[in-house]
């Protein structure tokens, strides 16, 4: 028996790195959009104790540095309910690459674990168990189109983005998150940010700059500018003879809203950089929108239609990389979805 759950994927439209935190995180802003792409868990509570992670893919730890090892102890403390716990990992998404699969994952035990349980565990505490184990959690607890603030883990719903056709891109290059940010320390820190003794990359430091607090404001107003101008009218009604998939794209690409970390990224990886210039080929089938999701490695550009979505995967694939033609998922439809 058990619970089978869609752990789907996430991409971040535009991601702004603001100032280095006392407990060494970055505050930062990002829109998180959730894909059709997943992975799929079963959850299984039998008699006993323990926890078992099993999964085919070695890069996927069985113990308990796993997210979702992380997030069932939490679950079971917080239920008040003893069990074995099971969780059987298909993996599809990439390991390490910018879409937010292990937190998807641990996501998804938690949902499936409370069906399993047949007890719903309070909003607060759900949140509070996302928070503790990752940044990319919560966003997971919302789905669709979601502003995230804070470490990345406050989020926000926003009014969704229309479905859109997308080509997502997965070189095998695994990224770890933590060493880009330690990147991107480095370069304010090469650029001018104003430290006090030690360099600002130094774990004890901090970025003073006020450029990057700045960058932040300036994120928010772009994705309102961006949210609030294109795709409805003041009245609500959408513009553009009713093509409400047409009018945040434009938008998107007038706003410039970017991913920090592509300026990290590329350099070390200027494959990567190659993709997202593909992705926007010629005029005619070029990509509205192409960007670097997370801290990479994965690449995804948004198209008008499926066919010039395909016919850009065919071009990445002839490169040599993995690509796939999928759409972008509304609330309702990642919660529609979620139970296989
Ligand atoms: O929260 P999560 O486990 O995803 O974070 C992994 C690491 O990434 C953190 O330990 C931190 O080094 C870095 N990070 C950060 N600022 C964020 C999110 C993550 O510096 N907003």
């Amino acid at each position: 028996m058990g619970t089978a759950v869609r752990s789907f994927a996430k991409i971040n439209i535009g991601l702004a790195i603001g100032p280095l935190r006392d407990d060494n995180f970055h505050n930062l802003r990002t829109v998180y959009q959730t894909i059709a792409l997943h992975d799929v868990l079963k959850v299984d509570i039998g008699r006993g104790t323990g926890i078992e992670i099993r999964c085919k893919d070695p890069r996927v730890p069985p113990d308990e540095t796993n997210t979702c090892h992380r997030v069932a102890e939490r679950v079971l403390r917080s239920a008040g309910q003893r069990g074995k716990v099971t969780i059987t990992i298909e993996k599809k998404l990439p390991v390490q690459g910018g879409l937010g699969a292990a937190s998807s994952n641990a996501v998804a035990t938690l949902l499936g674990m409370q069906r399993e349980l047949e007890q719903t565990l309070q909003p607060e505490d759900q949140l509070r168990i996302c928070e503790e184990v990752g940044s990319d959690l919560p966003l997971f607890l919302v789905g669709g189109t979601v502003l995230g603030i804070g470490r990345g883990e406050q989020v926000f719903p926003l009014e969704d983005l229309p479905e859109f056709h997308c080509v997502v891109v997965t070189p095998a290059i695994a990224i770890s998150t933590p060493r880009a940010f330690t990147d991107w320390d480095a370069l304010r820190h090469e650029n001018g940010a104003t430290s006090t003794s030690k360099p600002a990359y130094a774990a004890s430091e901090k970025l003073t700059n006020p450029a990057d607090s700045d960058k932040l404001i300036s994120f928010s107003r772009t994705v309102y500018a961006w949210l609030s101008s294109g795709y409805r009218t003041s009245s609500g009604v959408p513009h553009l003879n009713g093509d409400r998939a047409e009018a945040p794209l434009l938008d998107l690409v007038r706003t410039g809203i970017e991913n920090d970390f592509e300026r990290v990224v590329f350099p070390h990886h200027p494959e990567l950089r190659d993709i997202k210039r593909v992705l926007y080929g010629q005029a005619g089938d070029s990509a509205r929108y192409a960007s670097l999701s997370g801290s990479g490695s994965t690449i995804y550009g948004f198209f008008d239609s499926k066919d010039a979505a395909e016919e850009a995967a065919g071009r990445i694939s002839a490169m040599g990389h993995p690509a796939q033609v999928t759409k972008t998922l509304t609330r309702k439809e990642y919660w529609n979805q979620l139970f296989v």
